[in-house]
């Protein structure tokens, strides 16, 4: 039995736990307390987050009963734009994107890995001025095993009247992003954003349906342990990126961390510091990453929180896009971790 001062710690750790639950910050009010503002602007912000949390969430809950219902892993047999094989998650989840900015208002395009073309919704074209790019389900090959996914966002507001449907204002540098993140479907649900004041990171509290604030100002570490690459390309990449890789395997204080979804990677190096890599081969130049919906809100991310994104040569948040499913390599991270695979590039040049 526990004594009257145990039962007082533990009334203590209630206490404390009370607190915390009391206190919590919900999306939407973080976006606010941001923007120090109830303008327009900061409520259209607002609600865009908190639709964006509400498809993270649909999606998220269809992961979790992925494995109880029928019709929900696999493949579709559709090949998409980027010559990949479509899984029936990334349908879903491209459409609870759609769908849940339809009655938005707010949005008049999207843009998604999934679809060759933007997508429109014209009801919401004479007043919604932001267009949503995205990656519906990032790491689509861990789909079928239970293994963490991601979905990637980025928020640009529209430039001119796009008269011809061709979306062409999109074809500007990642500067222009007024939002970008993720959500990581992992042993819990996070989203991560930055609407260019630091990085936030909120959990899903599955009892109240909300993204909870769970840490505020996120700083990646100026150098990391972990090195993040697909070495089975290893023949495929080019010189100066085998020389790093040759480097870190005889240096001491390094350990390789590799899921297939980058944006469980990418969360794991801004946490921890380090570096993650999808460097161009030979049969890709540019890589696989997508800069519109993949590369560029992540360099947001990470710049925010004191790292760096570069495609080896520049930095990708200068990267203008030529088209709207353009791919980069990146190399992204602390630092000096980023700072020494560019050492390796620039002796090869
Ligand atoms: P997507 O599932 O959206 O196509 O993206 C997968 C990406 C990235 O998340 C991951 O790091 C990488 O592709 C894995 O590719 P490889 O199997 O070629 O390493
Ligand atoms: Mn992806
Ligand atoms: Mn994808």
């Amino acid at each position: 039995m526990a004594t009257a001062s145990e039962y007082k710690d533990l009334s203590m750790v209630g206490a404390a736990n009370d607190g915390l639950d009391r206190d919590c910050t919900t999306l939407s009010r973080h976006v606010l307390q941001q923007l120090q503002s109830f303008s327009p602007e900061a409520q259209d912000l607002s609600a865009l987050m908190n639709r964006i949390g509400l498809a993270g969430k649909l999606v998220a809950r269809r992961l979790s009963r992925a494995g109880l219902m029928e019709g929900v892993l696999g493949f579709t047999g559709e090949v998409n734009v980027q010559g990949e094989s479509v899984k029936k998650m990334d349908v879903y989840a491209n459409d609870v994107f759609i769908s849940v900015f339809k009655q938005s208002g707010l949005v008049c395009r999207l843009a998604s890995e999934e679809m060759d073309e933007p997508y429109y919704i014209p009801e919401n074209c004479p007043v919604g001025r932001y267009t949503l790019l995205y990656d519906p389900i990032d790491g689509s090959s861990n789909t079928d095993t239970n293994l963490s996914l991601g979905s990637i966002f980025s928020i640009r507001k529209q430039e001119g009247e796009d008269l011809d449907g061709k979306a062409s204002d999109l074809h500007s540098s990642g500067r222009n992003q007024i939002a970008a993140g993720y959500i990581l479907y992992g042993p819990s649900t996070m989203l991560v954003y930055t609407i260019g004041r630091g990085v936030h990171s909120f959990t899903l509290d599955p009892s109240l349906g909300e993204f909870i604030l769970t840490e505020e100002n996120i700083k990646i570490p100026d150098q990391g342990s972990v090195y993040s690459v697909n070495e089975g390309n290893f023949w495929q990449w080019d010189e100066s990126i085998r020389e790093y890789v040759r480097y870190v395997h005889r240096t001491e204080g390094y350990t390789a961390r590799y899921s297939g979804a980058m944006v469980s990677d990418i969360h794991r190096v801004l946490l921890q510091g380090g570096v993650f890599l999808y460097p161009g081969t030979v049969k890709k130049p540019e890589g696989k990453l997508r800069l519109l919906y993949e590369t560029a809100p992540l360099a947001f991310v990470i710049e925010q929180a004191g790292g760096r994104a570069t495609t080896g040569t520049m930095d990708i948040l200068d990267v203008v896009a030529e088209k709207l499913h353009q791919r980069t390599p990146l190399i992204i991270g602390s630092k000096q971790d980023v700072a020494k695979v560019e050492s390796f590039i620039q002796k090869s040049h």
